[in-house]
Formats: structure tokens, sequence, C-alpha cells
């Protein structure tokens, strides 16, 4: 049976106190701890509580959710079909441009467009429709056209109250294409 205030071995190795004692070389005072050793296991404890306030910081900053992928934040693929096929359909009812898909595969044109979009915003898809410059070369498109193409995107966003800050990431994504695609002023 152990007396009360007693020092076991495991209890010095836990608190740290037995490196005190290793790295001291102090003179032994009758308590059989020395002032050398009190001065350094200060230091060590205190070193350790400034550890664990260190660890216990950088733990809350590792515990911010993580910025999830814009395909994820976008509801995934679904999500991303049912923004396209409403976009489509806008186009579709858009004088100003829709003329330029008369002949156009529009089930085809869809497909690549989600493939496109969900690969751009980071998803499991992969694009295999031609390069944006092939593809448009010689339509004469003109900015107008493309900011009424833009329109009717960000109108099937906003029917699906995608949020603003997922609306700006995906134009953002878009907006390079732009010189590729666009030929007249
Ligand atoms: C950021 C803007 C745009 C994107 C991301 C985009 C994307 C695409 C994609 C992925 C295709 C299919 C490519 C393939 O079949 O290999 C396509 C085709 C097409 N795009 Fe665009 N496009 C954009 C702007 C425009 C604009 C402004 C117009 C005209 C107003 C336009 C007219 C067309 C037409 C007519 C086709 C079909 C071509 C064909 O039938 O061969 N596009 N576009």
């Amino acid at each position: 049976m152990q007396t009360e205030g007693a020092t076991r071995p495991s209890d010095v190795e836990r608190t740290g106190v037995l490196v005190g004692r290793v790295i001291s070389h102090p003179q032994k005072e009758d308590t059989g701890v020395t002032t050398g050793t009190r001065v350094i296991n200060l230091w060590i404890m205190t070193g350790l509580f400034l550890g664990a306030a260190g660890c216990a910081t950088s733990v809350h900053t590792e515990s911010a959710a993580p910025v999830q992928s814009l395909y994820h934040r976008l509801g995934g693929k679904p999500a991303i079909t049912a923004v396209v096929d409403q976009f489509v359909a806008n186009v579709a009812q858009d004088s100003r441009i829709n003329g330029r898909f008369a002949t156009t595969d529009i089930p085809g044109l869809k497909r690549h467009l989600v493939d496109q979009v969900c690969m751009a915003a980071g998803g499991p898809c992969a694009y295999t429709g031609r390069d944006m410059k092939t593809t448009h070369a010689g339509m004469k498109i003109t900015t107008a056209d493309f900011n009424s193409l833009v329109e009717d995107l960000v109108s099937a966003l906003d029917q699906f109250k995608v949020p603003a800050r997922e609306k700006q990431e995906l134009l953002a994504l878009l907006g390079p294409m732009k010189q590729d695609i666009v030929e007249l002023p």
C-alpha cells in the first residue's frame, strides 16, 4: 500500500519530471528533489503546457471544414445535369441566339456541356468533346452572342437557386473560354 503523496515511476514519467532529472545533473537536497531540478521541471512543464496549447490551436485550425469541390457544392452530376437542361431550354427560347443551334444535335450538346462543367468544377467526369476554339471556329460569334448565352446560363442557375458563391465560381471557370469562342467584337 502506498503512502499519500508518494510518487510512482509511472507518475514521474507521465509528468515529465524524469526528464528533468536526467538533464539537470543537480546537487541532492534532503527532499530528494533539487532546486535545479525544480527550475528545469518548471520549464519543461511550461513547455508541455504551451505545446499542448499549440496543439489545441492547430487542432482548432485543422478542424475548420475544408472547402468542398465546386462539383460537390453544386450537388454533383444530377444537379449539373438539371442546370444544363434548363440552360439549353433557355437558349432554345432565346431568339437572340437560338438560330445558331438550328442544326445542332441537342442531346449530344447537353452531354458535352454536363461533362465540361462537371470536369471544370472538379468532378469525376471527362470532357471528350472538341476544344472550344475548334468547336466555334468560323461561327463569327460576337461578344453580344456570348453575353446572351451567359445570361441564359445565369437564369438557369438562378432558377435552381444556386448560391452566389457557386454561381460566381462557375462563371469564373467559363469566362476564360470567351477568347476562344468570340470572333467578332
Ligand atoms: C462559355 C461559353 C460556351 C461554352 C462553354 C460552350 C461549349 C460548347 C460545347 C461543349 C459544345 C459541344 C462541343 C462538341 O460537340 O464537341 C458547343 C457547341 C456549340 N456551341 Fe458553344 N459554348 C459556349 C458559347 C457559345 C456561344 C456564345 C454560341 C453562340 C451563340 C455557341 C454556339 C455553339 C454551337 C452552335 C455549337 C454546336 C456546334 C455543332 O453543332 O457542331 N457556343 N459549345
